[in-house]
């Protein structure tokens, strides 16, 4: 009995979710192309803000037995794809900002207040997480004349992040930045350069601290 509760309340999350999201695309006049999967948790008070000046759509994939927690704020522009990959847990409070291609491939972990900004592309490899308050950025503002506001000149790049990567508490991935399988950044690092596999980097600019680097004791 507790377990068909359990059902019914996942899916009840997942469809007020839907609905939500249904209901913002309408607001908004954007076509949204949603596929929640059945056996994902989507809470049903994440915060929603959608946005669309042309006819191309949004589209959301929730993955296999993904969840997303409540307060998780989905702002997506028309041409956003977003996946989010089977198994990913997506923590309270981080924020998926996006109007290009952000992919997390499976199983990423993104902790509390982590933001992602995807004006291109952003990739998250197999099992690579971000813990809290990081921050992975595909883009940046440059000024011209006095009389244009900065903030509306965009440069847009990606960034690439590959597989079994831990981006650590508040470190920052900067547009551009492709990072190799296996790496740790550590906590309050800034990623301005591409990092090869298997290594500690850290520190503003990150450096590679340490190759072939696994963190278990006494390697
Ligand atoms: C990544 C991390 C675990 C590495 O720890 P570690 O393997 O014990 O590494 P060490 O402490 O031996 O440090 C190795 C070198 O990197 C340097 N270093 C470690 N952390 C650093 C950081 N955040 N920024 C800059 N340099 C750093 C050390 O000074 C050391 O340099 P040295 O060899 O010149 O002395 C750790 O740096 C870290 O970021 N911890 C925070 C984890 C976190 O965010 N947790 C949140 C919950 S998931």
């Amino acid at each position: 009995m507790r377990a068909k509760a359990r059902v019914a309340v996942r899916i009840a999350g997942n469809n007020v979710a839907a609905q939500r999201f249904r209901a913002a695309a309408l607001y908004a006049g954007v076509p949204l192309e949603l596929d929640i999967h059945p056996s994902a948790r989507v809470s049903g008070r994440i915060v929603i803000q959608l946005w669309g000046w042309g006819n191309t759509p949004i589209r959301l994939r929730i993955g296999e037995g993904a969840i997303v927690e409540p307060g998780v704020v989905f702002r997506l522009t028309d041409g956003a794809d977003v996946t989010i990959g089977p198994l990913s847990l997506i923590r309270r409070g981080v924020v998926l900002n996006a109007s290009g291609t952000l992919t997390l491939v499976r199983q990423n972990m993104i902790s509390w207040y982590s933001t992602i900004h995807c004006a291109g592309s952003v990739v998250l490899g197999d099992q690579t997480g971000l813990s809290e308050q990081a921050t992975i950025v595909d883009s940046t503002h440059y000024r011209t004349t006095p009389d244009k506001y900065g903030y509306e000149n965009t440069l847009i790049s990606h960034v690439a992040i590959g597989d079994r990567c831990w981006i650590a508490a508040k470190a920052a991935v900067l547009h551009g930045v492709e990072i190799g399988d296996d790496v740790v950044v550590a906590a309050g690092s800034v990623v301005t350069k591409n990092l090869p596999v298997g290594v500690l980097a850290g520190g503003i600019p990150a450096r590679v601290l340490a190759e072939n680097y696994s963190g278990a004791p006494g390697s």
